[in-house]
C-alpha cells in the first residue's frame, strides 16, 4: 500500500482527514482517527482476498464442526444452548468484580479435568494470583495452561504451539498489539483504547477460525455500557454473554445477548460463594427467603428473565420528602415506569404522594425492566402510602395503561405456575386472564383502582 502519511482515517466510519483529530468530525467517535500508514495491517486482508473462491451448495456444508461442546458448567452450557462451538468467539461482558474471571476459571477447570487442553491468557492477574484463586475452586488438572502477559502476538503464538481446544483471554481491554519497531509508537495507542481493543479482537477472531479453537474474551462493561471496547466488538464475535447482578448480593445472572448457534432466551443463575460460583437450584427460595411479611410496601412479582420465571419481591417506601424536590428512586426497576405508576395512582385511584419521597426496589439485585411489573409497583406504592400491608401470600402482575387500566402480560400461565410452586395463594391479574393452576386464586382486576381496593391496601375505587 502506498504510504499516505498525512491522511488520517476514522476506523469507525472511514472518513479521512488531512490533520489528526481526537474526535472524528463525521461520526463524532473519540480516539478513532488513525494515520493511514498505521492502518496497513488492518486493510492488508483485502489484498489477500482469494478471488478464485467458488460458491458451494448450502446442503453440502459439514455441520459436525459447528456442534457445541459442553464445558461441564451446567448453567453456562444451558445459556449457550449446549456449550462452546469449536472455532467460535464468545464475548463475556460484565461489570468489574462481578465474577467473570471466576466463572471462566471454573469453565477452564471443568474442561481440563475431562482431559481437554485449555489455555488462560491472563493479562490482568499474575499466574501466581490465578493459581491462588484456582486452588479455591478445585484440584488443578495438568491440562490447564496459563500464559500471563499482555502481548496479543504472544497469546496467538501460544495457541498455535500448544493447540488447546479452549482459550480464555482475560481481558480484551488489557491486551495489546506489541510495539512495532523500537522508537515507534504502538499502532492505535495504549491497551484498552478503541483501536487496540478492535485490533486485538480481530486477531483473536482470525486465530479462533484458523486453529478451530473455542475462544472466550472477557470484556469489562460499566453500568452505562460506555467503556471503550466491548460494545463495539459485538458484531465481530459469534456470541455475546452478559453477566449481571449486584456485587453486594450473591445472585448472578448469565444471559446470551447474541448467539449465532442457538436461541438467546436462556438464563443461567449462579450464586457467588467461598468456593466460586454455584448453580442456583431454586432461585425462588433464595430471592424470597428473607422476605418480611406483614410490613406495608412489599408484594411478590412473578417476573420473566429470559425464558425463566423468577418470583421477586418488589418493595416501596414512602416518606415525607427531605428536600423541596421529592425523590423518586427505582432500584432494579424502570424509573420512567415508576413515575407513570405514581401518576396513575394519583389521577385514577386518588392516592397522591405529593411532597413525599418514593423509594422502590427489587430485592436481591435483580433488574426487572418489563411493563408487567407496573401493577406490582402500583400496589407496593399504594400499600406503602396507606400503611396497610398486603397479604403475605399475594402476588401481582400486569401492565398498567395511562387510563388506569390493567393490560395482559406475556407468559401469564408460566408466571402463575411459579407462584403456585412457591406456595403463594392469590395473584392479582388483568381481568382478561384465563384460569390459573390449582391452588391459586386469581384476583381479576380491570383497573388499578379495583386492584388496590380488592387487595385491601387502599381507599377503594370511590376514594
Ligand atoms: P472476579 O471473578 O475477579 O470478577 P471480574 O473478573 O468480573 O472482575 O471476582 C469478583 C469477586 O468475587 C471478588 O470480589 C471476590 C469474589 N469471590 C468470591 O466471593 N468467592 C470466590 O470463590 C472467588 C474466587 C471470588
Ligand atoms: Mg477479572
Amino acid at each position: 500500500m502506498a504510504k499516505t502519511a498525512k491522511h488520517h482515517r476514522c476506523i469507525d466510519c472511514g472518513t479521512t482527514t488531512l490533520r489528526w483529530a481526537g474526535r472524528c468530525p463525521s461520526c463524532g467517535e473519540w480516539n478513532t482517527m488513525v494515520e493511514e500508514a498505521e492502518l496497513a495491517p488492518l486493510v492488508r486482508a483485502v489484498d489477500e482476498l482469494d478471488l478464485t473462491a467458488m460458491p458451494v451448495a448450502l446442503s453440502s456444508i459439514d455441520l459436525s464442526a459447528a456442534r457445541p461442546v459442553p464445558t461441564g458448567v451446567s448453567e453456562f452450557d444451558r445459556v449457550l444452548a449446549g456449550g462452546l462451538v469449536p472455532g467460535s468467539v464468545t464475548l463475556l461482558g460484565g461489570e468489574p468484580g462481578i465474577g467473570k474471571s471466576t466463572l471462566l476459571l471454573q469453565v477452564l477447570l471443568s474442561r481440563a479435568s475431562r482431559g481437554h487442553r485449555v489455555l488462560l491468557v491472563s493479562a490482568e492477574e499474575s499466574a501466581h494470583q490465578v493459581r491462588l484463586r484456582a486452588e479455591r475452586l478445585g484440584p488443578l488438572p495438568s491440562e490447564l495452561l496459563i500464559l500471563s502477559g499482555t502481548d496479543i502476538g504472544a497469546a496467538v503464538a501460544a495457541v498455535t504451539s500448544s493447540r488447546p481446544d479452549l482459550v480464555v483471554v482475560d481481558s480484551i481491554q488489557a491486551v495489546a498489539v506489541g510495539a512495532a519497531a523500537p522508537g515507534e509508537r504502538r499502532a492505535g495507542g495504549v491497551p484498552g483504547s478503541a483501536t487496540q481493543v478492535r485490533e486485538c479482537a480481530d486477531q483473536l477472531v482470525a486465530m479462533a477460525k484458523a486453529e478451530e479453537v473455542a475462544t472466550v474474551l472477557v470484556g469489562h462493561v460499566t453500568k452505562d455500557g460506555s467503556l471503550a471496547g466491548p460494545r463495539s466488538l459485538e458484531h465481530m464475535v459469534d456470541t455475546v454473554l452478559s453477566f449481571e447482578g449486584d456485587r453486594h448480593h450473591a445472585l448472578r445472572l448469565l444471559q446470551a445477548v447474541k448467539h449465532r448457534f442457538g436461541p438467546t432466551g436462556e438464563l443461567g443463575l449462579f450464586e457467588m460463594g467461598d468456593q466460586g460460583l454455584n448453580r442456583v437450584e431454586d432461585p425462588g427460595a433464595l430471592l424470597l427467603g428473607d422476605r418480611l411479611t406483614g410490613v406495608p410496601g412489599g408484594v411478590v412479582l412473578p417476573a420473566l428473565q429470559g425464558r425463566r420465571t423468577l418470583a421477586v419481591e418488589l418493595q416501596a417506601l414512602v416518606t415525607s420528602a427531605e428536600q423541596a424536590q421529592p425523590r423518586r428512586t427505582a432500584v432494579g426497576l424502570d424509573a420512567g415506569r415508576l413515575v407513570m405508576a405514581l401518576a396513575v395512582l394519583k389521577v385514577h385511584v386518588g392516592l397522591a404522594v405529593l411532597g413525599m419521597d418514593v423509594f422502590t426496589s427489587v430485592a436481591g439485585g435483580i433488574r426487572v425492566a418489563e411493563p408487567a411489573a407496573d401493577l406490582a409497583v402500583a400496589l407496593a406504592v399504594a400499600s406503602a402510602t396507606t400503611g396497610v400491608p398486603l397479604p403475605p401470600d399475594l402476588a401481582a402482575v400486569g401492565e398498567v395503561g395511562l387510563s388506569g387500566e390493567i393490560r395482559q402480560v406475556t407468559e401469564l400461565p408460566r408466571r402463575l405456575e411459579e407462584c403456585a410452586r412457591l406456595g403463594l395463594e392469590r395473584v392479582v391479574v388483568p381481568a382478561s386472564s384465563p384460569d390459573g393452576p390449582d391452588g391459586i386464586e386469581l384476583v381479576r382486576a380491570a383497573t388499578v383502582a379495583e386492584a388496590v381496593s380488592r387487595s385491601g391496601c387502599g381507599p377503594g375505587p370511590n376514594g
